[in-house]
């Protein structure tokens, strides 16, 4: 696909991710371009890290709103005020997502609950001492986002699904990187707002239009791989709303 895109005029080729990467020159380095290798691993880092997560965000969101009815109806009842009902409704645009505050927090307290990454790794580049413990250079520490996202210290009965936890004002008092779904620092996820702007135009599109029960008898359970994955995926009963 990259040699076939290189082959094409860059004026009738579609302005898309691959065409940026075509294009993309080294200013402050030596000009040169990308290679084709250096291409293609962007290209299957973006799908990986890009794709499992999001999709493992909104398989949990539905199941925390099955198992919440009291939330599903306050993201319906949000849904329709601002999209319209029925006949009425139309599909949720980039326009909408500041009208659509709830469906936001409802993402962000199934992220915390589940969060698709669910830790993160690093290794000391040099000696350091945190929290009292000495880190020799070269080790390798783990933090653990999931452990931290259910610390009743931030978050009060921690199992239970909560969408108020993040109102603008709540969790602007939330200790500094007690919430980090896109970890934080200099490496932190690069797709994030990318993400949550597909996230809430999605969760809000199906929304709108259906109820997604949890299928009687399938068993839920966690399967902490490279992401935070279903163990045996999640069977849902879509419901026209
Ligand atoms: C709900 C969806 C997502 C979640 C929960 C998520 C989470 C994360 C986290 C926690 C990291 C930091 C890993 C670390 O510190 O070791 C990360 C990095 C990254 N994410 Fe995401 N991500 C999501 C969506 C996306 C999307 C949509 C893209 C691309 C379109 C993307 C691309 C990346 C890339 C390239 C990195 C590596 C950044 C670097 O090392 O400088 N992610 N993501």
């Amino acid at each position: 696909m990259i040699r076939e895109r290189r082959a094409e005029s860059p004026e009738a080729a579609p302005q898309d991710l691959l065409q940026s990467m075509i294009a993309a020159v080294d200013s402050e380095g030596d000009g040169a371009g990308l290679s084709e290798r250096e291409m293609r691993d962007q290209l299957v880092t973006l799908f990986l890290a890009g794709h499992e997560t999001t999709s493992h965000a909104l398989t949990w969101t539905f199941y925390l709103l099955s198992q919440n009815p009291s939330a599903e109806r306050a993201l319906h009842e949000e849904l329709d005020r601002v999209l319209g009902r029925g006949r009425e409704a139309r599909l949720p645009t980039f326009e909408d997502l500041p009208q659509l505050p709830y469906t936001e927090m409802v993402l962000k307290e199934s992220m915390r609950i589940y969060p698709p990454v669910y830790l993160l790794a690093r290794r000391a580049a040099e000696d350091v001492e945190i929290g009292g413990y000495v880190i020799p250079k070269g080790s390798e520490l783990v933090l653990w986002v999931y452990l931290t996202h259910h610390d009743a210290r931030w978050f009060p009965e921690p199992e239970a699904f909560r969408p108020e936890r993040f109102t603008p004002e709540a969790e602007a008092s939330l200790p500094k990187n007690a919430y980090v779904p896109f970890g934080a620092g200099p490496r932190a996820c690069i797709g994030k707002t990318f993400a949550m702007i597909e996230a809430r135009l999605l969760l809000a599109t199906i929304a709108q239009s259906f109820r997604l029960e949890h299928a009687e008898g399938h068993r839920v359970a966690m399967n902490p791989r490279v992401t935070l994955n279903p163990k045996h995926g999640m069977k849902m009963v879509a419901r026209a709303r």
